[in-house]
């Protein structure tokens, strides 16, 4: 073979590697797609379109007219007000959840009794509030002659049967929070400032960043294998082997 054929053998053969996409058999998926200012965007993100293509979909990544992007947080879910800010290469993900800011404005204690509703940890991956605080949810009727050190503050709750301790120092004190708040719930919720306050509503925020991390079986099947995440009917791992789509009528 001369050099000429020989340096297109290989070099046409590494754009066909590099143009091709990976796929499960039924749909081909881009290795990487464009999704309007938040830019280049890859697995485990996929547009809503192509939803077989990763885990977390976007949805109006084609739509120049809806320059608002918004996440399916879960499966089937209805999240058309979480709105997606920006999304790193390491797979954070910064979002506003305009319903939660809503409840938290104008319902606190209502907004805070329950964990911000993230997708349950998969075999496939997990989401994590990059930023948050804890706080204890303590029923009325055993905190009565709680004293708490005064480094925590407490929000009132009159209209439930709970009122909501915090912890006014950045670096919260596990242990003591367990003897403290031996029957309390805990709620995690993002914030995005100092706790050193009263005022619950000026750290606590609808504006959070997510942090996705794939499961080590998820990160070796894309990463190494080229292959794609997926549950099978009984809800357990498996890797679907990575498909070159190569026409090899191209190669000289
Ligand atoms: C879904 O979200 C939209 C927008 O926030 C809201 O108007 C609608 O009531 C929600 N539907 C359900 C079933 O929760
Ligand atoms: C809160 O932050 C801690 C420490 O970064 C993290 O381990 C935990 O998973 C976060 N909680 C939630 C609900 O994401
Ligand atoms: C909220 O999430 C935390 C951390 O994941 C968990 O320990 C706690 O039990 C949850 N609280 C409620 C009320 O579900």
């Amino acid at each position: 073979m001369a050099p000429v054929d020989l340096f297109c053998f290989l070099f046409c053969f590494l754009v066909l590697i590099l143009s091709a996409g990976y796929g499960n058999g039924h749909q081909d998926c881009p290795h990487s797609f464009t999704c309007g200012n938040l830019g280049t965007l890859h697995y485990p993100f996929t547009k809503a379109e192509l939803p077989d293509c990763g885990l977390l979909a976007i949805r109006d990544c084609d739509d120049p007219l809806q320059p608002t992007k918004t996440i399916q947080l879960e499966k089937n879910g209805n999240s058309s007000s979480i709105v997606v800010n920006g999304i790193t290469q390491q797979g954070e993900i910064s979002i506003l959840d305009e319903d939660f800011h809503k409840r938290l404005q104008q319902n606190t204690c209502g907004a805070l009794k329950n964990n911000y509703s993230l997708p349950s940890p998969s075999s496939l991956y997990s989401i994590h509030i990059e930023y948050n605080v804890t706080l204890f949810k303590c029923k009325h009727s055993l905190n009565m002659n709680m004293k708490p050190p005064a480094h925590y503050f407490k929000y009132q709750c009159h209209d439930y049967d709970y009122d909501i301790y915090y912890d006014s120092l950045p670096s919260p004190n596990n242990k003591e929070a367990h003897s403290l708040f031996s029957s309390y719930s805990v709620i995690q919720i993002s914030s995005k400032d100092l706790t050193d306050t009263s005022n619950i509503l000026s750290f606590l925020s609808a504006e959070m960043t997510l942090e996705v991390v794939l499961s080590n079986d998820c990160y070796e099947c894309y990463n190494l294998r080229g292959g794609q995440c997926l549950l099978d009917s009984n809800q357990k791992f498996y890797c679907e082997k990575g498909t070159l789509y190569i026409n090899f009528s191209f190669i000289p």
